[in-house]
Parts: C-alpha cells; sequence; structure tokens
C-alpha cells in the first residue's frame, strides 16, 4: 500500500485529503496549533517552518508522496503580520520541498488563485502571477521555493470551499451557509468572480496527479465562475434558505468601510481545461460541488474528525 503524507491535515484541504486517501493509502498528516485526530490516518504536530522537524517528519513517514496543503490562509493576518506570512507560505514550502526530494517523495504543492491579481480573470497555467498583497506575495514566493528545490514538482492551483475542521475558519461558502442558516443578513459582493470547487472534490483529483508522472503547474477548480452575491444566492436556493437575508456590495464599498484591508482580485476564475485534457477527466460544475457540499453535511462529514482542544485561531 502507498503511503502519503498530508502536510496541513487540520485545515479545510488537509482534512479532505486525508479522509479521501484513508480509503486507499497510509495516511500520515501533520498538524500545527489544532491538535486534530482523523478516522483512519496517523497525526503529529509538527513545525514545518522548522528545517530541521520537517526533515524528521518526512523521514519518519517515508512517503510515496506528499500533498502540502499548509498555509496562512487568513488575508488580513497577512497583512497585520507579513513575517508570520512568509514563515508560513513560504518557510514551509521550502523546507517540506528540501525535504521530500532528500527523501525521494513526489511533492504535490498547494497554491491558489490569489497568486493572480484578478484584473483579468480566466488564468491558465502559462500566465505571469502577479501579486495584490502579502497573501499572494508570499503565495507566489512558496510556489518558487518548491520549483526552486526540484521544478520537476507539482504546483496546483486552485479556489476551495468545505465543511472547516476548526470552526473558527469560515470560507466562501461555510460563511454564507453559517449566516442564513441563523437568518442572518449577509452583504455579498457583485464584483468578485471565482470558480470554485469542494475540497473533497479537489482531492479525489489530487489522487490521478498522486498516481501520474505528470510534471509541473495545474489549475483545478469547478466550472462556472460566480460572484460572490450568485454564489450565495445559490447556496440559499439549495437549503431553501430566506434569499431577502442577501444583500448586494461592492470590493470598493468593503475596502472604504475596512470590511476589507487586504486586496482581493476582482476575477480570480482559473481556466482548468489542461487537468482535465492530460487526465482526460470532467472536472465538476459548481452547482454539483455545492450539492455534494450539503450531501456531506447530512452524512455528518465532521464526525470524521475528532479536535483535541479548544482552537486557538
Ligand atoms: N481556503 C481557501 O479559500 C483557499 C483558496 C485558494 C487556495 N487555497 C490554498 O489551499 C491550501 C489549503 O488551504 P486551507 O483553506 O485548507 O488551509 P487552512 O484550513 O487554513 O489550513 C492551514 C493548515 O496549515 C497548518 N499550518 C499552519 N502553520 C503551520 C506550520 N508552521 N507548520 C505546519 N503546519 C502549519 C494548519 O495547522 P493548524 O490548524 O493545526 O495550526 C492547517 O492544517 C493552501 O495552500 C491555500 O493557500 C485555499
Amino acid at each position: 500500500m502507498k503511503r502519503i503524507l498530508v502536510a496541513g491535515g487540520s485545515g479545510l484541504l488537509g482534512g479532505a485529503c486525508c479522509v479521501h486517501f484513508s480509503e486507499n493509502f497510509e495516511t500520515f498528516f501533520s498538524f500545527h496549533d489544532h491538535g486534530v485526530k482523523i478516522k483512519g490516518c496517523n497525526g503529529w504536530k509538527v513545525d514545518l517552518s522548522n528545517e530541521r522537524q520537517a526533515q524528521k517528519f518526512v523521514q519518519k513517514v517515508n512517503p510515496d508522496a506528499i500533498i502540502n496543503t499548509v498555509a496562512l490562509t487568513n488575508l488580513e493576518l497577512c497583512e497585520e503580520k507579513p513575517l508570520l506570512a512568509e514563515k508560513v507560505n513560504v518557510e514551509t514550502a521550502r523546507n517540506t520541498a528540501i525535504a521530500a526530494k532528500d527523501n525521494g517523495s513526489k511533492l504535490i504543492h498547494i497554491s491558489t488563485n490569489y497568486v493572480f491579481d484578478g484584473e483579468r480573470g480566466n488564468y491558465s497555467e502559462e500566465d505571469t502571477p502577479k501579486a495584490a498583497g502579502v497573501y499572494s506575495c508570499t503565495k507566489i514566493e512558496g510556489d518558487e521555493a518548491v520549483l526552486a528545490v526540484k521544478p520537476e514538482y507539482n504546483i496546483v492551483r486552485t479556489c476551495i470551499f468545505g465543511w472547516n475542521i476548526v470552526p473558527e475558519r469560515k470560507n466562501s461558502v461555510s460563511w454564507i451557509y453559517d449566516a442564513l442558516s441563523r437568518g442572518q443578513k449577509i452583504s455579498a459582493l457583485t464584483d468578485q468572480y471565482m470558480n470554485i470547487i469542494l475540497a473533497n472534490s479537489l482531492a479525489e483529483n489530487l489522487e490521478l496527479l498522486v498516481n501520474s508522472p505528470k510534471q509541473g503547474i495545474y489549475n483545478i477548480s469547478a466550472h462556472g465562475s460566480l460572484s460572490k452575491f450568485e454564489l450565495a444566492s445559490r447556496v440559499a436556493e439549495l437549503y431553501g434558505f430566506d434569499k431577502s437575508l442577501i444583500g448586494k456590495s461592492t470590493l470598493k464599498e468593503f475596502y472604504d468601510k475596512g470590511i476589507f484591508k487586504a486586496k482581493r482580485p476582482r476575477d480570480g476564475s482559473l481556466t482548468i481545461q489542461k487537468f482535465e485534457k492530460e487526465f482526460k477527466v470532467k472536472l465538476p460544475s459548481m452547482d454539483e460541488d455545492l450539492a455534494k457540499f450539503r450531501k456531506l453535511g447530512e452524512q455528518n462529514y465532521l464526525s470524521n474528525f475528532k479536535l483535541a482542544s479548544p482552537s486557538r485561531q
């Protein structure tokens, strides 16, 4: 049985990878601040920004492949603490890549659509990243650090949603779901667009990369770019929530009111044809993935995880 190491198992994507890969792989994961137990997997607390810890961990697990999902994903925190962002988004990427190379393990490093400034949209694997803030800047540096260690490693650019293990962490859809299910009003952006994939669907597609010798950058996301407002309307329709709770807003209003300090791409949509063509698969539509999100919720997906202590983020 192949061994896989998921760096960042306590995160949204890392957790989804652990659940998916544990079906057919011996699955190991790391966490940092949020001690968690995951059904069918073995996990350890590791600070991957520490080169020695990264080396020892990878040597101990000796995986065939590593999926690195570690990141500081809170954009506002990245603006407030750029050194922490550098440490988590760049140092952990470099250390994990070096440890993977020394151990002879394949590496899939997770990146983001936020490496693009969003002025144009529909970004392909060939487009040159352009930073729009500290998060974007450090994620670009992290990708470059990985490719500098070994240009053959995979970088996956994506945008995800799903059920977060750590309740304080939110994503586009969980934020909408939490508010509308409690009858709270939300203000959703009409002028920020992206195509987002359910973390669990991404995990399934990452298995194709794990089992493939293909190298380099791939965009993996769902079909159909939507604004946050359109996304909120789809979530309301799916669950039968009151649509009148969804107000409209613009990026400019959010910047002017200080709701957003970190700059966001206006159109962060990614083209996904390269992955579909090379791997002969059809990636899901956003509606399919929203329906799957609902199904996972009904199946009590989060019961796969047991947080060891109250979260601190
Ligand atoms: N969420 C999104 O909307 C989104 C969109 C596009 C791309 N992405 C990318 O997708 C990937 C996964 O994102 P996500 O939302 O799943 O992330 P997440 O939920 O915020 O989880 C981040 C993970 O990083 C771990 N971590 C933080 N500092 C660490 C350190 N020093 N050493 C080891 N681990 C550390 C965290 O551990 P603890 O929780 O235990 O501290 C956690 O497991 C990232 O590369 C992100 O940039 C995310």
